[in-house]
């Protein structure tokens, strides 16, 4: 179960909710929360979003919630070698439980471009890069000061941006 209280979201995601190695991510902390429930709320806002715009949601749901699914991987790598590596290890681990197709296979593979050089082929791939970034900053700065928090999540949205475009 995850925390929000759409149905039709629960049931698309339950079954890898369900996933034994999955739920390790419980206990990796990730941008200050664990690297589960940053998945998840990845995995949420991709849905509102490309069901809003009548795309496949169920196709991009699945891989948003997949776009993180690394363990210890990349641990011993540098924290740039981190940022490029660990899509191809998600996608990785993702396909021993999911039968990806080819365009969850690139939401999950270029979810952190311009860090990863090769672009989104997809609309839906953009749409997993771009709330992945909305999430990364929200969480950084949600344990800030509410009056802080405003400012300091559009600065720190522009300076993901400038940090991934480089
Ligand atoms: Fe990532
Ligand atoms: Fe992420």
């Amino acid at each position: 179960m995850s925390n929000y209280t759409d149905e039709e979201f629960e049931r698309i995601v339950s079954p890898i909710l369900e996933i034994e190695e999955f739920n390790r991510l419980k206990f990796i902390t990730h941008h200050g929360i664990t690297r589960f429930d940053h998945s998840v709320r990845v995995a949420y806002f991709s849905y509102k979003v490309s069901k809003a715009l009548k795309l496949d949601y169920k196709e991009v749901t699945e891989a948003a919630l997949l776009h993180d699914f690394f363990l210890d991987e990349v641990n011993h790598e540098s924290r740039v070698e981190r940022l490029r590596h660990h899509p191809e290890c998600a996608v990785k681990n993702a396909s021993k439980y999911v039968d990806l197709t080819e365009k969850q296979k690139d939401i999950i593979k270029t979810h952190m471009f311009p860090v990863t050089f090769a672009p989104p082929k997809y609309l839906e791939s953009w749409i997993v890069d771009l709330v992945d970034d909305f999430a990364a900053v929200y969480e950084s700065c949600y344990r800030m000061k509410m009056e802080f928090r405003s400012a300091m999540f559009l600065f720190m949205f522009f300076v993901v941006n400038f940090v991934k475009m480089r």
